[in-house]
């Protein structure tokens, strides 16, 4: 646990999954610049602390609820992992939980009096945010998102101005960087968010929300791990992991018409997107879908067959610590003889590590960049 000194008090604060990585950390230098900020700034402009109202955008592990608990912040966010790791920051510092989460597929609520926004690694879910939190801001409302200096491109700085309105920014600090944005009314307009695309190949038409793995065409490493599908055993219960848009759990569904599918994301934009698509191929729902911390929490079934190509960064961090615990939850979750099917890139190694968990990991097949590996229980 490391402990982060901000201008607002010093905080213990956790990554999820808990980092055995000494020089990962559960916040960033923008984080440290946005609260410095809002502690000099922004609170002493609100006289009312009671009533005034903060959402807080995209806050990973909620280095930002924790130092503003006391103004009950709404915080919106993709990540389910924010929601939980939040949660945990609180308890660990022995606060009170007093954060409303929202999911970033439903609405923020009310009208705000400031909002603090950290940039996002995707530019189509900032898009998407921007626009659905228009209708929510006023002339005052203060708007002050943070990000890593290489992460805040012209790109970044012109959705602030074409959406919002006009848009500065900060000197760097510590390799951070603030953004200002001065709100200015005008006509709100409608997210061109969820978009979609069909694949010939598998013929499947797909629509992704705004902050959905590949939104715009097919992985190249899912195409990989599909193209190995003739392979699958037959099972009954199958879950597709860190589903995205679900595209391998729908191809699977339709080659195994009688599996009982599950799919999981921590993005509430991939699971929703996932039902969607879901609906859309089968025009029934009966499959389950959930967004969880991986596999976290779900009852324990006989699950025969798990799916996974997993992430391999979260948002700028690269990182495999997500992988590796997909691969030991799913260890215990599959029945004997189950077997964990998973795409990676062939440079990180998974099957050595899946053959140390496992005891038995097959290559199904592998070209130059990636490996599809089935791991048996
Ligand atoms: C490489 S993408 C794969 C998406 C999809 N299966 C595909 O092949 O196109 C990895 C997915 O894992 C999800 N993910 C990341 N961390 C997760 C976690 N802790 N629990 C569940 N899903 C997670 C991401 O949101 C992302 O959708």
């Amino acid at each position: 646990m490391k402990v982060c000194e901000t201008a607002l008090g010093r905080f213990a604060l956790q990554r999820l999954p808990v980092s055995r990585d000494e020089t990962l950390r559960a916040w960033d230098a923008a984080d440290e610049l946005l609260l410095a900020y809002v502690a000099a700034e922004l609170l002493p402009s609100f006289t009312r602390r009671a009533e005034q109202k903060i959402l807080l955008v995209n806050d990973q592990f909620g280095a930002l609820a924790v130092a503003l608990h006391k103004y009950a912040p709404q915080s919106w966010s993709d990540s389910f992992l924010t929601y939980k790791a939040t949660q945990m920051n609180l308890a660990l510092n022995k606060l009170p939980d007093s954060v409303a989460y929202l999911p970033s597929t439903e609405e923020p609520q009310g009208d705000f009096d400031g909002v603090l926004l950290k940039v996002p690694k995707s530019l189509a879910l900032l898009e998407d945010q921007l626009i659905r939190l228009k209708p929510h801001l006023l002339p005052q409302t203060r708007i002050i998102a943070a990000g890593m200096t290489r992460h805040i491109h012209t790109s970044t700085l012109q959705l602030f101005e074409k959406i919002l309105g006009s848009t500065a920014t900060s000197l760097a600090r510590k390799k951070a960087r603030l953004i200002f944005t001065r709100y200015e009314k005008t006509e709100p307009q409608p997210s061109p968010y969820p978009t979609s695309f069909y694949d010939k190949t598998w013929d499947i038409h797909l629509s992704n929300q705004a902050g959905v793995f590949a939104r715009e065409k097919l992985d190249i490493g899912a195409r990989f791990m599909l193209e190995q599908f003739q392979h699958l055993p037959q099972a009954r219960q199958v879950i597709d992991l860190g589903c995205g848009n679900g595209v391998l759990g729908l191809v699977a569904q339709r080659q195994q018409p009688q599996a009982q599918l599950l799919f999981v994301d921590e993005s509430y934009m991939a699971v929703a997107s996932a039902r969607e698509n879901y609906q859309q191929a089968f025009g029934h729902q009966l499959a389950d879908f959930v967004v969880g911390d991986i596999l976290d929490g779900l009852q324990k079934k006989a699950v025969d067959l798990i799916l996974c190509n997993p992430p391999f960064h979260q948002q700028h961090v690269i990182d495999d610590q997500v992988a590796w615990e997909m691969f030991r939850q799913s260890h215990q979750q599959l029945a004997a003889g189950g077997e964990l099917w998973v795409v990676g890139n062939r440079h990180l190694h998974y099957h050595s590590k899946l053959k140390r968990l496992f005891g038995r990991c097959q290559q199904i097949a592998s070209h130059k960049k990636f490996v599809v590996l089935a791991a048996t229980r």
